[in-house]
């Protein structure tokens, strides 16, 4: 955990180097060793002294931090979703945070086939996508640093219900991993929407999983991100 924090802690001096709020690039292990190497000394070049580097990042976080800085948001309407944000929670022993709407989906609104189910209604006229939740207040959200943001894919972007909690939060100074649940569709620009709709926080590309993703899998990506102990 600790070592997933000092890891994003690089992560978002990089953005905030780059003085983008929106990025494309995925962040590797490379970059972030580089970054933690650069913020040591200028000698520090070497992959040895990269590597101390983030030892010494992790005691610095040790200091200032205490407990869990990275919830999990998400919204899902048949469970995947859930399952991957569970997932990630149990790996980074994040605090998880449910986007649940003020009047659930049943399994008829969420049909796409009938034209006149709730989702199908709202996928038609975006004045109808404004859902109120039953809350946005995620407690000691000013303490975090980084947040996870979890959602299906509806029709090629993020599922509605989620605009109206990034919609409700401030995100400045957090750097955001949004990530997707979907049959087949790619991530595509639901992150960057949601980037744009928020205006804050520095958003990354994100990640994908399709439906029945098994732990493992979600396990390897975040391992790929270097985010495990
Ligand atoms: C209304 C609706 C629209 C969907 N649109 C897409 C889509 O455009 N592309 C895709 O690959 N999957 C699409 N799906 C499938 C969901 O993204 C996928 O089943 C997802 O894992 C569901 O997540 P959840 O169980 O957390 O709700 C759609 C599902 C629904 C209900």
């Amino acid at each position: 955990m600790k070592k997933f924090i000092a890891c994003f802690t690089a992560a978002a001096l990089i953005l905030s180097l780059g003085g983008c709020g929106q990025q494309t690039a995925e962040i590797t292990t490379e970059q972030v060793q580089s970054t933690q190497a650069d913020e040591n000394t200028a000698e520090e070049t070497t992959a040895d002294a990269a590597e101390e580097s983030n030892t010494t990042g992790e005691e610095d976080t040790a200091q200032t931090n205490s407990g869990s800085h990275v919830p999990v948001a998400y919204f899902s309407a048949t469970g995947n979703t859930e399952a991957v944000a569970g997932y990630i929670a149990d790996n980074l022993g994040a605090d998880v945070f449910e986007i649940t709407p003020a009047q659930p989906y049943s399994m008829e609104d969420l049909s796409r086939t009938d034209e006149n189910s709730r989702v199908s209604r709202e996928h038609d006229d975006e004045s109808l996508r404004d859902v109120e939740l039953v809350s946005t207040t995620v407690e000691n959200w000013e303490d975090y640093d980084t947040v996870f943001i979890g959602y299906p894919i509806w029709w090629g972007i993020a599922a509605w219900p989620v605009d109206s909690f990034v919609a409700a939060n401030d995100f400045t100074g957090k750097t955001v991993i949004p990530f997707c649940t979907s049959s087949s569709s790619d991530m595509g620009e639901s992150g960057e929407l949601l980037a744009e709709t928020t205006g804050t926080g520095d958003w990354l590309e994100g990640e994908r999983f399709r439906s029945a993703v098994d732990e493992a899998d979600v396990t390897d990506r975040l391992e790929g991100l270097d985010l495990s102990e």
